[in-house]
């Protein structure tokens, strides 16, 4: 049964005048530019969401400067990808693990959970009026953003009373165009034991922009995340989840407080699992990675992520020493995972796991 037919919510729609999509050329897309014709709105105040609408995409209304979200952060989002098929089907990709984690941040952040008949309704709502905007192509796709954020006009230092959700969508295409060079982080943390790692949240990637800056001066795109407490352990890489295969085991961090729950990084695991791989989620510490380096067992490095969905890593610096990796064969796990993921999620493979939305 398809789930997101089911629901029977009160959504006004206002369409725009004159659409933007003449205007957009989907062999030249960069990542997060350009946004579909419209937005999917709802409100919180009172105690519960209302006013749910479709609206074209326009300057938010009554964003005052004591706004609270943009003084303290208090915001959460979400994003996931959209395709079709050669049916012109709208295909989701495990939306509904987004739509739990985005209520797994917004606990942690203190705002109100969304009820998951508005998250689908909403999204199937905006995506089939929007549904010209979904690049057929391989390579490209229709990145959506939820997000929920602080709309109270308040300094004071607590929990907003009344929150904003929105669903925006734009086309993309590749968030990398090239295999990525990462540098071992050893001084600043993205998170710490406790803190707000786990959860998609403004301010987790507000704090990794100057560090990442500073690496991005010396070379390298991203910054391979590493424990607050030590800088022993690796984590993540930039905005993803990262795997190393070293010999037979696919390495990569333990979702916890400082790792965020990657619904691509359980989609590979769950994948090499049934393949045969020996699939460790544990502590890999960088002397590690570093002795499988100089020793030959390292086979292959990459970033899992919505965005990135399987970055090749081709470079990683540690201490002043650039570790250039082997190149990635094409039939390399990561290639093999990719395919697999792409087949599943653009039709052409019969989705067996419950994965897809398909409308
Ligand atoms: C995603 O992979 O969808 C992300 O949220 C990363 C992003 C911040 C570009």
């Amino acid at each position: 049964m398809n789930e997101l037919e089911t629901a029977t919510l009160e959504i006004s729609t206002r369409l725009t005048e004159k659409s933007r999509l003449p205007e957009i050329d989907f062999q030249n897309l960069n990542f997060g530019r350009v946004f579909s014709d419209h937005v999917f709105l709802a409100d919180y105040q009172n105690g519960r969401w209302q006013n749910l609408r479709i609206q074209p995409y326009e300057t938010l209304p009554r964003l005052t400067p004591a706004n609270a979200c943009l003084h303290y952060g208090q915001s959460v989002f979400e994003g996931l990808k959209a395709y079709t098929n050669t049916e012109k089907e709208v295909i989701l990709f495990r939306a509904d693990e987004n739509w739990k984690r985005l209520n797994k941040s917004a606990v942690r952040m203190c705002i109100p959970q969304i009820p998951k008949e508005i998250y689908k309704e909403g999204m199937r709502m905006l995506l089939d009026m929007d549904r010209g905007w979904i690049p057929p192509m391989d390579g490209a796709s229709l990145y959506i953003r939820p997000l929920i954020y602080a709309k109270d006009n308040s300094l004071g230092v607590r929990p907003s009373d009344t929150y904003q959700f929105v669903i925006l969508t734009g086309p993309v295409g590749a968030y990398y165009g090239e295999p990525v060079k990462v540098k071992v982080e050893t001084h600043f943390s993205r998170a710490c034991e406790g803190g707000m790692g786990a959860a998609k949240s403004a301010g987790n990637y507000a704090g990794s922009l100057y560090p990442a800056q500073l690496g991005l001066e010396e070379g390298y795109h991203q910054l391979l995340w590493t424990d607050s407490k030590e800088h022993k352990y690796i984590e993540e890489a930039g905005t993803m989840n990262v795997m190393f295969l070293i010999g037979n085991q696919l390495i990569t961090a333990e979702s916890g407080s400082t790792i965020l729950d990657g619904i691509t990084r359980k989609s590979v695991l769950e994948l090499a699992r049934e393949w045969g791989v020996d699939v460790q989620e544990r502590k890999l510490a960088v002397s590690e990675l570093i002795e499988s380096l100089e020793n030959g067992t390292f086979v292959e490095a990459f970033g899992t992520g919505t965005a990135a969905t399987i970055a090749p890593i081709c470079q990683i610096g540690y201490e002043g020493k650039n570790y250039d990796l082997p190149t990635v064969a094409k039939d390399a796990l990561s290639n093999r995972l990719l395919t697999e993921l792409e087949d599943i999620r653009r039709g052409r493979k019969a989705d067996t796991k419950g994965w897809i939305w398909k409308f």
